[in-house]
């Protein structure tokens, strides 16, 4: 494996070969398998888990890490191609970026998506650019329209349920006061598919997921045997679930359009996680979400406190299934 930046490259095979080598370091640790080793993060936009999952992951294989966050404390970086740089940058990051490659032996990136242009986004232009200027194997922290290390880590806690969380998964849209990414609403819907479970995507009109979203997850679910479909109707969606992931993202048809989606979104507050949600659901019917989560905006106290929460041991699975993904970029 050479870089880390998509499930949907890897294949079935592959990423169930990683899932055991996060079990393996789980049970057995190995504290010099990478000693010698120095990752690079770098993190254009904010981290908790991502980034101390991976501080820690490395460090507990024997390694090394350096985070950059450009502008706090180092050069602020330029992206834009052609820029004429008059402004706060000082670097642009065809120097900094191949600069930072050479001081390391793996390189981790998280580059949100602008949140401009759709079509931008949906090819992640930004982060494959950057990808671009990297000549060693390389890990997508969260672009645009991907975040492999939440999925991969999302798909351990899954197969830790009886019955690998069984079939009906429903990724339901949840408020926040703002638009967020596609990210993980993408990854996670594609992870669910490739796992063979019944997709339902719940989300209010206005925040359908973009076809090219819905057609890849049903790509990976024709090849799975499990489907995917996509609902208004929070009843029909949640009637029978075995799993709720809950995720907030912006408005598709008001995309780039800051107003337009907030004239949206503010008639959508009821749309926060509760218990009541769920009467109908499976029994044991579990909740995800990838974290950071609003409390009583987008999940209520009663649901992330209560027994049906999965959020902590999914922050949790982070530091394996990322020591899995470092142990086979680095250890050929
Ligand atoms: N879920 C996730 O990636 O968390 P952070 O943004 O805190 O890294």
């Amino acid at each position: 494996m050479q870089r880390f930046t998509d499930l949907a490259e890897l294949g079935l095979e592959q990423v169930q070969e990683l899932l055991a080598l996060a079990r393996r370091l789980e049970s057995r640790p190995e504290p010099r398998a990478l000693a010698g080793k120095v990752l690079g993060l770098l993190f254009m936009n904010p981290s908790l888990r991502t980034l101390a999952s991976f501080q820690s992951g490395m460090a507990r294989l024997g390694g090394d890490s350096f985070v950059i966050t450009p502008g706090q404390g180092t050069w602020q970086f330029e992206t834009r191609d052609g820029a004429v740089m008059t402004g706060a940058a000082a670097e642009h990051i065809r120097e900094g970026l191949p600069a930072l490659a050479s001081y390391c032996d793996v390189l981790g990136i998280r580059a949100f998506a602008a949140g401009e242009d759709l079509e931008a986004d949906l090819a992640d232009r930004r982060f494959h650019a950057m990808a671009a200027l990297v000549d060693r194997p390389l890990i997508n922290l969260e672009s645009a329209i991907n975040h492999p290390c939440q999925a991969l880590a999302d798909w351990k806690t899954l197969d830790e349920l009886p019955a690998g969380g069984r079939r009906k998964f429903v990724l339901s849209w949840v408020w926040h006061p703002r638009a967020l990414p596609l990210a993980v609403p993408a990854a996670t819907v594609h992870m669910a598919a490739m796992r063979g479970m019944d997709v339902v995507v719940l989300r209010p009109e206005g925040y359908a997921l973009p076809e090219a979203v819905m057609a890849r997850a049903r790509r990976a679910a024709a090849a799975s045997g499990g489907s995917v479909t996509e609902t208004a109707e929070r009843a029909v969606a949640l009637a029978g679930a075995h799993v709720v992931y809950a995720k907030e993202w912006g408005s598709t048809r008001h995309y780039g359009d800051g107003a337009g989606d907030q004239a949206l979104r503010r008639a959508l507050q009821d749309w926060c996680l509760r218990d009541d949600w769920l009467a109908a659901a499976a029994g044991d019917c579990r909740v995800m979400h990838c974290l950071p989560v609003r409390r009583n905006s987008a999940i209520a106290d009663e649901v992330l406190d209560g027994p049906r929460s999965l959020v902590l041991r999914q922050a949790y699975n982070r530091l394996p299934a990322q020591m899995a993904v470092l142990y086979r970029l680095l250890r050929h």
